[in-house]
Formats: C-alpha cells, sequence, structure tokens
C-alpha cells in the first residue's frame, strides 16, 4: 500500500479517507509525524490517549477525541509566513490573536484543505484548543488534555479532576491559564 503523506492524503477515495478516519485512525500518525517535531510529535500521541480516556469517561465519542488529539497541533511547525498565508485567506480577524495560538486557527483550514475532514465537533475543538473558548465536552477535553497530559510534567490535580468532574477541571485550568497570563504581562 502507497504510504500516505500530507501531500497524496486529498487523493485516497472519499470511501478509503472515510475509512482511515473511523477505522484507523492511528494510520494519520505516519502522516503527521514529519510535520512536528519528535517533542510535539510525542505530546500529540499523549494528549490522544489522555483525550480518548476522557472521551471514555464522560461519554464523548472516542473516535473523535483520538482525532482531534492527534491532529489538534498539525499546524505547529508551519513558518509565520505560511499561518499568514492560511489565515489570511480564511480567517484574517485572527491574525490579531498572539502568534502563539495561530496554529490552532490554522489547522481547521489545513485538515478541511489537505485531509478532507469536516467533522464540525472535531474542527471546533481544535479551533479552540489554546484560548478555550467552547463549552462543548470535547472541545473542554481537548483544552485540558492539551495543557495536562502527562509529558508536560505540571504537577497539579487538575488532570485528576477532569476524570470526575469535567467542567470544574476546565474552569480550573483556564483560571491558572489566565493567572499564569497575568504573571508572564507582569513580568514583561
Ligand atoms: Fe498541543
Amino acid at each position: 500500500m502507497i504510504k500516505i503523506d500530507i501531500d497524496n492524503f486529498h487523493l485516497l477515495s472519499k470511501k478509503r479517507k472515510a475509512e482511515i478516519f473511523k477505522e484507523h485512525p492511528e494510520d494519520l500518525l505516519e502522516l503527521i509525524e514529519p510535520l512536528l517535531d519528535k517533542k510535539r510529535f510525542l505530546h500529540t500521541k499523549s494528549v490522544a490517549e489522555v483525550a480518548v480516556k476522557l472521551a471514555k469517561i464522560h461519554h464523548v465519542d472516542e473516535n473523535k477525541a483520538y482525532l482531534a488529539g492527534i491532529l489538534h497541533d498539525i499546524t505547529k511547525g508551519l513558518s509565520d509566513d505560511e499561518h499568514i498565508a492560511i489565515l489570511k485567506a480564511y480567517d484574517l480577524i485572527r491574525l490579531k490573536n498572539p502568534k502563539p495560538i495561530w496554529h490552532s486557527y490554522s489547522a481547521v483550514y489545513y485538515i478541511k484543505e489537505k485531509l478532507n475532514l469536516y467533522d464540525g465537533d472535531i474542527l471546533n475543538a481544535i479551533y479552540h484548543h489554546t484560548d478555550g473558548l467552547s463549552n462543548s465536552k470535547l472541545a473542554m477535553i481537548i483544552y485540558i488534555a492539551d495543557k495536562r497530559e502527562p509529558l508536560r510534567k505540571i504537577d497539579d490535580h487538575i488532570l485528576e479532576h477532569a476524570y470526575v468532574d469535567l467542567y470544574k477541571a476546565f474552569r480550573e485550568l483556564k483560571i491558572d491559564v489566565m493567572r499564569y497570563v497575568h504573571d508572564k504581562q507582569k513580568a514583561n
């Protein structure tokens, strides 16, 4: 079978693409790996693992959680110019956001274009994985999994709480992120 990559994936038949998304989403890892540095790739897999665990507990589609997990940082390795080109074409307003979060917006258009994946739940979770502005269960799961997957080695109880009460953990994490941003701004 031909090795899939980011440039040939869209050439697969609609049926084959659907089959990969539904039955063999882990096959997408070979397509994602060359796009990210090693650390980011390991983070990506770890986010997906945590997301699936949370999805199982909170009755969210596990397949969607896995896909959102492995795809959430897919554009993290693009250059500023590449992000600008995508956002200028589709989502100009987002260029007003800080550069480190551009990738969460550009990812959505990149995924539609390169993978022809249009699932609204998955794309919404990815779009909001850095701003935390969606209260959908899948989006909350990806937001928490991204910031508290074990490789980040952050020593608090937010992930533990998320297994019990997703909403409470989401609120806790948002407060923690706001505090972090505030402290950083104060330091500069
Ligand atoms: Fe991430």
